[in-house]
């Protein structure tokens, strides 16, 4: 069976896209045992960073991938992990212009990522924090999207972006992407905020929430400067227990 393929988005930055997905891809990984790969698809290359790649000195890359220039096989790293990943580094934005006048240039990465879907339980991809080519690129090679927002009165203005874009790319770019779930993160229930913007979120989207709530705490934060997963760095934290109950919780939804 192919890879379930899931992009992790959300147009705002800071709402914990790249702490998702490294910590999801570890723990899908290592409690339901499955072959993943992790796509960075963001210039700043957290998610190779988060899983120890040292992304200053890639061989092959990202964007040579989507150029057709490089075999993604040869841009993926095998982490202690235990997960594979294709990380991305600052070139990645220097090919956003060359790649965006590229003929077919919102299925590149799928494209890509056909060479090795048989090889992968799941692919989930991190995307940049806006809706340029490369996020584009992301959700026309995803089945099902993932959006965590955070617990912010600017990350629930940020909703109806996340659906007009979602209505774009099924309606114009006619890829039929589903919700796989919204994520609460950062949840810090000292807020009043946080608790307003997790109703707000459970009464518009109603069961496509998740029911696990992702809290703020120092061990999410700091686990990528240790690069390791929150499973690594704290196990037993809370943050290691919510990242847990969203593996769960993806697998029920995954298809
Ligand atoms: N649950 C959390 N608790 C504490 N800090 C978090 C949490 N999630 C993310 N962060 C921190 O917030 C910042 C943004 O998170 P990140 O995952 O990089 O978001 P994005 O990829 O959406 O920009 C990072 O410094 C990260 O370590
Ligand atoms: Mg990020």
């Amino acid at each position: 069976m192919p890879a379930h393929t899931i992009a992790v988005f959300n147009a705002k930055g800071g709402v914990g896209k790249t702490s998702t997905s490294y910590n999801l891809a570890v723990g899908l990984q290592r409690f339901h045992n499955l072959r993943v790969l992790l796509v960075d698809i963001d210039p700043q290359g957290h998610a190779g960073v988060a899983l120890g790649v040292n992304i200053a000195d890639l061989q092959h890359r990202i964007d040579e991938v989507l150029q057709e220039k490089a075999s993604i096989k040869d841009t993926i790293v095998k982490t202690e992990s235990g997960v594979d990943v294709v990380p991305s580094n600052i070139l990645l934005a220097e090919a956003e212009i060359p790649i965006s006048g590229l003929h077919g240039r919102e299925v590149l990465l799928r494209r890509a990522i056909s060479s090795v879907i048989n090889e992968y339980d799941v692919i989930l991809t991190d995307c940049p924090p806006n809706v340029g080519i490369l996020s584009v690129n992301a959700l026309m090679a995803a089945k099902q999207v993932l959006v965590p927002v955070d617990m912010s009165y600017l990350g629930l203005l940020g909703i109806p972006v996340i659906e007009r874009i979602l209505g774009l790319i099924q309606n114009r770019l006619e890829h039929p992407i589903e919700i796989l779930g919204v994520l609460a993160t950062r949840y810090d229930s000292r807020l009043n905020i946080a608790k307003d913007v997790l109703d707000s979120l459970e009464k518009h989207f109603g069961d496509r929430l998740f029911e696990t709530v992702i809290p703020e705490t120092v061990k999410i934060r700091e686990a990528p400067s240790f690069q390791a997963s929150i499973f690594d760095h704290a196990p037993g934290s809370s943050g290691a227990m919510a990242y847990q109950q969203l593996t769960e919780e993806v697998m029920k939804r995954v298809r």
